[in-house]
């Protein structure tokens, strides 16, 4: 299937303006792109969402794949967007002009998905002024997952 970075980037868009970031201020959204054998796929969206206790704040990218496991989608992840930055004031983000790459945590969590479907998503981290790009094998290599379970 395309893959359109920019549409999925304006996902991530929209998520951002869903976060729930009082602590840091940082408001962060991710789409995640599912090949499911239509023209387009499926986007599912997720946002920031942190907490008091601030080490339990679950981010952008975990929340999305969270609600896509709700759908019944745990296969076929072949992008992801991410973008994140202090809100406007009307809640939109533009992005920093550093490039919001996913955390550790984060990747772990998005390996889960792309080991259970054989695939190595591309990663699409925005900043202001565009994107930088890279898949998801060479942001965790050597990654530990469900095949080393068997
Ligand atoms: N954050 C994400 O949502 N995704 C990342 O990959 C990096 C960090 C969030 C966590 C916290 O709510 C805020 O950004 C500042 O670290």
């Amino acid at each position: 299937m395309q893959i359109d970075p920019d549409a999925l980037i304006a996902e991530a868009h929209k998520a951002a303006t869903r976060a729930y970031a009082p602590y840091s201020g940082f408001h962060v959204g991710a789409a995640l792109l599912f090949d499911d054998g239509s023209i387009e796929g499926t986007v599912i969206r997720g946002a920031n969402f942190e907490n008091a206790s601030y080490g339990l704040s679950i981010c952008a990218e975990t929340a999305a794949l969270l609600d896509a496991n709700n759908h019944g989608i745990r296969t076929g992840l072949v992008a992801v967007a991410i973008v994140g930055g202090t809100p406007a004031e009307d809640g939109t983000v533009t992005g920093n002009q550093v490039p919001v790459t996913p955390c550790g945590r984060c990747r772990q969590t998005l390996n889960e998905v792309a080991q259970l479907g054989g695939t190595d998503p591309i990663v699409y981290c925005a900043h202001a002024t565009g994107y930088t790009q890279h898949r998801l094998s060479h942001l965790l290599p050597e990654a530990f997952g469900p095949a080393n379970l068997t």
